[in-house]
């Protein structure tokens, strides 16, 4: 793990407070940022790449979806009206902050987010922080988008001068075991989870349960299923700014692994599918199409009508989440969710023994 220098961090003033970071009653530095990104981040892209490109399904990993442009799209995709996870998971977080952070009231911990994206939600929370709380948490937001996470903690920072923050630069799905040992409450947030085939889902749950104490929390958000048209009204904004967030993956493949897609050759689809309880969000490719990925040494070609698959986003039942937590050997210990249980927010602990 390789620290980043903070300095450009630390010149921000704050807005609200009219301090500057050291100028600030907690002098022992508010926010320190570290990568776990030292490999070649590039090298990994195009293995990725290449292998979701040979398979018997074209694909590529949903993570591509979040260099900085696609972290402000869906950023923006948050504030649509089609959009109902974020505002239905926020009422939930702003009805019940109070209660989770609790948490804190005890003694310190860290407050962990995993995916963090933007600061929406982790404001919500951190509002419910009673007096001791606030003096007991440390925040460590864990994102793969560096431009989005520095972003994120600037914001946090401004509103929030006393919080400590210790900012991770890292891919949840294989760094877990940096993310340090105390007290913590880890926070998934959004839809991400559902981003995970069951098998990918229960393993990533194992991983953290294993860096969990019988003390410690996860509060994972789930997406419930609903009604077919409300889900795939979801992902088909009017606007079209979720067809813009998927094309962007191919997008970020140019930049990063040379490659020579041009992104009007594909129109975004994206449906639900009964049978696997999921949504599917695919490129098509409007014509034959060849193209050639530099970095991963490979020449790929679509036939008309052919599609990438960019991102599943599994809906689910109690019954079936149970079953991943079952598996995965956590318990949940409270269950919150909205009027119209179309979202959830559950309270896991290891279980004993
Ligand atoms: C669906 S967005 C959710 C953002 C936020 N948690 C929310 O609820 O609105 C997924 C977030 O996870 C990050 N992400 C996706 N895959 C990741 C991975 N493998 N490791 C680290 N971050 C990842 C993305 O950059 C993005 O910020």
């Amino acid at each position: 793990m390789r620290k980043i220098n903070p300095q450009r961090v630390f010149d921000t003033p704050c807005k609200h407070s009219g301090l500057t970071r050291s100028d600030s009653f907690r002098p022992e530095g508010l926010l320190s940022v570290s990568t776990c990104m030292d490999t070649d981040f590039r090298q990994e892209m195009a293995e990725d790449v290449l292998s979701g490109m040979t398979g018997s399904v074209k694909s590529i990993p949903c993570k591509y979806l979040y260099d900085a442009y696609g972290s402000r799209l869906f950023d923006r995709i948050c504030t649509l009206p089609e959009y109902y996870p974020t505002r239905t998971e926020l009422e939930i977080l702003d009805r019940n902050a109070h209660l989770i952070m609790e948490f804190f009231t005890e003694g310190e911990g860290s407050l962990i987010e995993i995916g963090s994206g933007s600061d929406l939600k982790i404001r919500s929370l951190l509002k419910g922080l009673n007096r001791e709380g606030a003096r007991h948490v440390r925040y460590v937001p864990v994102d793969i988008c560096e431009t989005s996470l520095l972003r994120s903690a600037h914001r946090l920072l401004d509103d929030f001068p006393w919080l400590c923050i210790h900012a991770l630069v890292a891919d949840f799905t294989r760094h877990i075991n940096h993310l340090q040992d105390g007290r913590k409450l880890i926070a998934f947030l959004g839809g991400t989870f559902g981003n995970f085939t069951h098998e990918q889902g229960v393993a990533l749950l194992k991983g953290f349960a294993g860096i969990m104490s019988g003390r410690d929390r996860m509060l994972l958000g789930i997406d419930m299923l609903k009604p077919p048209g409300i889900i795939e009204a979801a992902y088909n904004d009017q606007s079209g700014v979720t067809a813009e967030f998927n094309r962007n993956i191919l997008r970020h493949v140019n930049h990063r692994l040379r490659a020579d897609f041009r992104l009007d050759d594909f129109e975004h689809l994206a449906f639900f599918d009964p049978d696997r309880e999921q949504v599917e969000m695919h490129l098509r490719a409007r014509s034959r199409i060849s193209a050639h990925i530099a970095e991963a040494g490979l020449c790929v070609s679509l036939e008309p009508g052919e599609t990438i698959l960019t991102e599943i986003s599994r809906k689910f039942s109690r019954m079936r989440a149970m079953d991943c937590f079952d598996q995965a050997g956590l318990v949940p210990v409270r269950w919150f969710t909205d009027a119209n249980a179309w979202f959830s927010l559950v309270e896991l602990a290891v279980r004993a023994g």
